[in-house]
């Protein structure tokens, strides 16, 4: 395969199945690994997708700087396409993140602003509202609101896994900003009104990097609810279980927000009498080496989700 860009090698990433994680033999779940996307994490699908768009539109002129609030994810492909093109990048970034990320902002070249820890991502994007105002001639893409957040799902994620899973019935991913949901929820739904869609989040003040509780109060405006048949509230005990278990029973090294993802999987899985789901992995796990995950133990907890289905 030849690229002219590592641009060109966002997306089209494998699905696999994850072999003896489904609770049901007559249900299979399989893995959409995001970590293949050339900066390790889906977010280079809509980074590619709101940069396109804003030079496309003339919203962003060359070498202006672009400002944008994020758990991390965003910022790195964001920082990626402006080491690329030449604009200059500033995410504001939870202190509490892992040093990984802070290092690969700035090994892209991007300039780190660090919002208070405890207020998560809520703390960033306030934050990174009162830097813009103070700069209106910075360009903010804001993956809450932008609308080429869920496009390029619509568009690119839920057609791969259309092409390579013509069978699927549920699909299950984290919920961030809720593009991923949104835009592969909407395109799935168009092809089969059948398919559902299940959100895995945390439970308000459990931290799962890249995940919210939508309990903390801010909705983001690309989440579209009506595409949701079913919320899994997850543990993050349970969310680094499954990380862990990703790695060491499937081969698949992830970041803690798939663990969840697969939880929320099997949860599903015990709903059905057979079928075919799909979680989406939304990144890969180097990014988390610090925290720990991989070398602790971790009790099965009892009661570790708390579910809310509307099928
Ligand atoms: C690691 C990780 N998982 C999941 C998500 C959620 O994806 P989305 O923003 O499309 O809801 C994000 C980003 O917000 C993320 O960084």
């Amino acid at each position: 395969m030849l690229f002219r860009s590592v641009l060109e090698m966002v997306g089209d990433t494998p699905l696999v199945e994850l072999v003896g994680f489904s609770p049901n033999p007559a249900v299979h779940i399989y893995a959409k690994l995001e970590g293949q996307n050339p900066t390790g994490s889906v977010k280079d699908r809509i980074a590619k997708f709101m940069i396109d768009a804003a030079e496309r539109e003339g919203r962003l002129h060359p070498g202006q700087t672009i400002l944008e609030p994020t758990s991390g994810n965003t910022g790195i492909a964001l920082a990626l396409i402006g080491s690329l093109r030449g604009y200059p990048v500033k995410v504001v970034i939870p202190d509490a993140v892992t040093a990984e990320r802070v290092e690969i902002l700035r090994a892209f070249g991007a300039e780190v602003i660090f919002s208070p820890g405890p207020l998560g991502t809520n703390g960033s994007v306030a934050m990174a509202r009162e830097v813009a105002a103070a700069h209106p001639d910075w360009f903010m893409p804001f993956q809450y609101e932008n609308i080429e957040n869920p496009r390029a799902h619509y568009e690119t994620t839920a057609p791969e896994i259309i092409a390579d899973l013509p069978e699927i019935d549920v699909f299950v991913a984290g919920l961030g900003t809720g593009g991923t949901l949104t835009g592969v929820g909407r395109r799935l739904k168009e092809y089969n009104p059948a398919i559902k869609v299940v959100s895995a989040a945390p439970h308000p003040g459990d931290l799962v990097q890249g995940l919210r509780s939508l309990e903390e109060g801010y909705i983001p405006p690309v989440l579209d609810e009506s595409v949701l048949d079913g919320r899994i509230v997850v543990d993050s005990r349970t969310s680094f279980r499954l990380t862990k278990e990703l790695t060491t029973r499937a081969g698949i090294f992830a970041g803690i927000s798939s663990g969840a993802a697969v939880r929320a999987a099997q949860v599903a899985a015990g709903r059905m009498e057979s079928g075919h789901i799909v979680c989406l992995l939304a990144d890969g796990g180097w990014k988390y080496l610090s925290s720990g995950l991989w070398t602790q133990d971790y009790d099965v907890i009892e009661e570790d989700v708390n579910t809310k289905f509307w099928w």
